[in-house]
């Protein structure tokens, strides 16, 4: 969910909130641009584009920003300085203290300031009560590691005037030097530059200055010059904005920070999602098949995207990456307001023969926010993966979820009583489908007061718990920020005499539009509130919900019907007298925040891991829960698009992520829901999804041959669960996406970098290529290494870097394992994942070209934090060619509870082995030998039946290992010599 649509709101009878929406009578679906503004339209935006237009016209331009050399200091890891920014002909300047800070991953942190913000040195206009201070706690929200300050760096030996030179990281390998006048900065690794700040000379930091009125010009006088005519800087949006009928009072003034920041060599950029776009990010200033618009940061409810855009949605995560073979960097812009990046590429100024592995193209980026202080943390990568690794040290990793959140959700707007529920999920049991969740859309709600139950609709949820907890399912129900401002709703009451709603400009509690009309917000920035929040979950309070409930977070950009692009004002206040101008793209974070704490501690003593999907999202909101991308259309370019963003979240940190499976607005063919399962068995977070005006479209709907085809592909997710969850695992531990492009996993080939529309599966070699065309009977599956590539279903081979066909008929998956990978499966049936819970393991052993293969698996209760305590199995597996063996290892650490949950799972086995690309030397063989570690002397060396399948025309050879009987748990060899 959603915004509003005519007809829901006529359903909802809040249908007077807006006439604006009457438009939407019209059956054309597009996106209101005039709802959101331009860059054009953001004055602080459009005048950093003048700006460096200015500069880039001009062949004299000289930055106003200069490094006080006197002023720098270089101690314990940090350069401190102070850079004095000339302002008018005079000279005058003003003081922006800026910190460089050298930590021991090897990222660099760049800080500025301004002295007379800090120092609450200013007037605000407007009697405004808001801070004085440049906005400087998004780290306190985002950081929560990495911070450890680097032993290592130093100020060089080597000294030119009016620069600073530091070594620093790996083995003091790279290199920030700092450009005293103008201010710049080149980061180099291993004595290539890859990261140049304010190399244009953009760099802008809109300094305070009183507001200067202009008397009225009397009778038969002239007009006095507007300050602009002479400073020759337009001053139109300096004191107030107007959009849309709203109108942003500014008490600061103009206060945007941006800086250019080039990536030499690179020609790829990925990252700052959300964006419906090209994971490859497109130039934003022009010419043929480019954007105009930069990149837009602000979250907000965006009703019915359009894809192909640099418009903003509903989260934000200012973290790019560049890409060149052999090389990742990446920038993090941490800053939590409205942000605009423009991107552009030019030909690279190097020698082309000097260039080695460098592209001969350069990118170069233009950073704009509206206020704040600047915070940026350079990262020199080299790899990929070690741009995952540095960037969630930072951030966080995500959140380890419960087996349960990775297997396949059921949601709808709206199942509208529980016996509704109830219905669904006999249904689903009668067709023998698995699903583990069923969703509560906002209809579940007594008036959309959250944290009640409509008594008509949904009299029992306990006998609705009790139906569901049979076959081990939960049920997420919604809850958003906004609190109905009615009579008798003890919630509203608390909120408000607690003093925790976000307040407008005057100070007091802002009221606006919203589901339940008129609505108060609760500020989560106040810790008070997250206190409060808590006991709003506990079970004796939201009666009705149990330890088998979990929360939908939706709304929280915060969309606001009434408000400035459908959000709050920029003057409201928030705690600490914040203005939301300042915290805008944490909103969305601190109310997903405030939920997962809440979750968990319903009820005490009772520990599980929360699940808390969210809209909207900041960096770091991986550390709390799961996301999707909103509220798309049942169109076949829209599951296409899914591909791109859901990649793009995984390689900017936050990988649990999925898109409305089936779309959700619109009704889609049988076809087109049918590959959308398909390709939805492929997303982190796997939900099937539908706007309230839609017809019901249940897996079992379609019937034949569509519900069996798309039971088959919600299989291939149950049956590769064991695989997910440890991606998931991997991505919880080293920040590693757990959907990978191309370029993620073969970072030296350049054919790939723009490849988005296949996915491999965190470490497995498991790489998909979703149909996403209609009428489509085969896909072309791009290759980039020399090892066989197999059929997931029928090992047929296909090897060679570069571009092959495979024949994709409705009922076929287009699922391919890179030689070399041993994957994990539970290849039996089940209803839902928690009943999966003891069942035997199959190992897929996928040998490569020199007949070797391996990987993990990672197993523990799927539930509970106990896996802190070392309650889980970690274990990989590897094949040998050389020893003609299969071995178990174990790669897992030992805790307080390591014993007892080994003991819990002694009985669980491997049940069978399929051996892909078997030797042919094989043939003929009918056992091998097996040995388990532990095991009784008389059983140490067991033979157990062995079968081979030779090799038919394009199919490999494949061998089984029928129940070696060792246990997932334990050492074990299988040997085939
Ligand atoms: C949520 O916010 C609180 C308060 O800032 C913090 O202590 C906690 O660690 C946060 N939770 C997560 C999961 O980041």
């Amino acid at each position: 969910m959603h915004s509003p649509t005519a007809s829901s709101l006529r359903w909802t009878g809040v249908f007077l909130l807006f006439t604006a929406f009457c438009s939407l009578f019209t059956p054309a679906v597009m996106v209101k641009h005039e709802n959101f503004k331009t860059c054009d339209q953001s004055g602080f935006c459009k005048r950093n584009r003048a700006y460096a237009d200015t500069i880039t016209q001009s062949s004299h331009w000289k930055s106003p920003y200069d490094l006080d050399s006197k002023s720098i200091t270089f101690e314990n890891g940090q350069l401190s300085g102070t850079i004095l920014k000339t302002v008018g002909k005079a000279g005058e300047t003003v003081r922006l203290p800026l910190t460089v800070t050298f930590l021991e991953s090897g990222t660099a942190r760049v800080t500025l300031d301004e002295e007379k913000r800090q120092k609450g040195d200013i007037v605000l206009r407007h009697d405004s009560k808001a801070r004085k201070e440049r906005y400087n706690e998004a780290s306190k929200w985002a950081i929560v590691g990495g911070l450890k300050i680097s032993s290592g760096a130093a100020l060089s030996r080597e000294t030119e005037a009016g620069t600073t030179k530091v070594h620093y990281g790996p083995a003091g390998k790279y290199e920030a030097i700092i450009h005293h006048s103008p201010f710049s900065i080149k980061f180099k690794r291993d004595g290539e530059t890859q990261i140049k700040f304010n190399d244009r000379g953009f760099m802008n930091m809109e300094h305070w200055r009183p507001k200067i009125e202009k008397p009225e010009p009397k009778e038969g006088e002239e007009q006095p010059l507007e300050t602009a005519e002479v400073t020759g800087e337009d001053e139109s949006t300096w004191w107030d904005e107007t959009f849309g009928g709203n109108t942003d009072t500014k008490p600061r003034g103009p206060e945007s920070v941006a800086l250019d920041i080039s990536f030499p060599g690179y020609e790829h950029v990925y990252g700052i999602p959300e964006h419906a776009s090209k994971m490859s990010l497109k130039e934003t200033r022009g010419g043929d098949g480019n954007y105009n618009e930069p990149y837009r940061l602000y979250n907000a409810d965006v009703f019915e995207y359009e894809l192909d855009s640099p418009m903003t949605l509903y989260g934000a995560i200012p973290f790019m990456q560049a890409h060149r073979k052999g090389s990742t960097v990446g920038v993090f812009w941490l800053n939590a307001a409205e942000t605009w990046i423009d991107v552009v590429k030019s030909k690279s100024g190097s020698n082309p023969l000097s260039l080695g592995v460098k592209s001969a193209v350069d990118t170069q980026t233009h950073w704009i926010s509206e206020s704040g202080i600047l915070d940026i943390f350079v990262l020199l990568g080299p790899t990929p993966k070690d741009i995952s690794q540095t960037y969630g040290e930072l951030t966080g990793f995500t959140a380890m979820p419960q087996q349960f959140a990775i297997a396949y959700h059921q949601c709808r707007w709206n199942y509208v009583t529980d016996q509704d529920v109830m219905d669904v999920d006999r249904r689903f049991d009668k067709h023998k489908i698995p699903y583990d969740v069923i969703w509560l859309d906002i209809e579940y709600t007594d008036g959309k007061k959250y944290f009640t139950w409509d008594p008509l609709t949904f009299p029992d949820p306990k006998k609705m718990h009790k139906q569901l907890q049979k076959r081990e399912r939960k049920l997420v129900t919604i809850i958003d920020p906004h609190i109905k401002n009615t009579d008798k709703y003890n919630v509203v009451d608390e909120l408000k005499s607690k003093g925790l709603a976000v307040k407008n400009k005057d100070g007091n509690d802002y009221e606006g539009w919203c589901w339940p009309g008129s609505s108060y917000w609760v500020d989560c920035f106040n810790p008070a509130s997250i206190t409060w929040w808590k006991t709003l979950f506990k079970y004796d309070s939201f009666k009705g919900t149990g330890p088998n409930t979990f929360i939908w977070n939706d709304m929280n950009e915060p969309s606001v019907f009434n408000g400035p692009e459908t959000t709050m004002p920029k003057d409201n206040l928030h705690y600490g007298n914040w203005e939301h101008r300042d915290v805008h793209n944490l909103n969305g974070m601190t109310f997903h925040n405030a939920t997962y704490d809440a979750l968990l501690e319903r009820k005490k003593g009772e520990v599980r891991r929360p699940f808390a999907l969210t809209r909207s999202f900041f960096a770091g909101s991986q550390r709390i829960g799961a996301m999707w991308t909103g509220d798309n259309l049942a169109e076949w370019s829209h599951l296409a698009a899914s591909i791109p963003m859901i990649l793009n979240q995984g390689i900017s940190g936050f990988p649990f992520a999925g898109a409305d499976v089936g779309g959700f607005f619109g009704n889609p063919s049988k076809e087109l829901l049918t590959r959308w399962y398909q390709a939805g068995a492929f997303y982190p977070f796997f939900r099937g999804h539908a706007h309230i005006d839609t017809r019901r479209r249940e897996p079992y709907i379609p019937g034949s041959p569509y519900t069996e085809i798309i039971t088959q592909a919600l299989r291939l997710r149950y049956q590769l669960l064991p695989a997910w969850y440890t991606a998931f695992h991997e991505a919880s531990t080293t920040g590693a996406p757990i959907v990978r492009p191309n370029f993620y996993v073969h970072p030296g080939d350049d054919k790939g970098f723009e490849i988005e529309d296949q996915l491999y599966i965190g470490s497995t070699g498991l790489l998909a290529k979703p149909v996403v065309a209609e009428g489509a009977d085969s896909v072309s599956i791009y290759i980039a290494d020399d090892q066989p590539y197999y059929d997931y279903f029928d090992y047929t081979t296909y090897s060679g870097a570069g571009h092959h066909t495979i024949k994709a008929p409705l009922e076929k998956i287009p699922l391919l394992m890179q030689g070399g990978h041993i994957i994990p499966r539970r290849d039996r049936p089940r209803r839902s994942s928690s009943l999966m819970k003891w069942d035997p393991f199959t190992l897929v052993v996928v040998l490569d070209k020199a007949g070797n293969a391996e990987g993990t698996l990672y197993v523990d209760d799927g539930e509970t934090f106990d896996f802190e305590q070392g309650a889980y199995i970690h274990r990989r597996f590897q094949f040998d060619r050389a020893t003609k063996a299969l071995t178990s290892i174990n790669i897992g650490g030992t805790g307080a509870k390591t014993a007892a949950w080994h003991k819990t799972m002694s009985k669980v086995r491997v049940e069978k082995v399929v051996i892909v690309g078997a030797p042919g030397e094989w043939k003929g063989k009918t056992e091998v030998v097996v040995s388990e570690e532990g095991a009784k002397e008389s059983a140490r060396k067991k033979k157990v039946e062995f079968t081979f399948h030779s090799a038919q025309g394009k199919k490999a050879a494949w061998a089984v290992v029928r129940d070696p009987k060792v246990a997932v748990g334990k050492g074990w060899k299988i040997d085939f010599s």
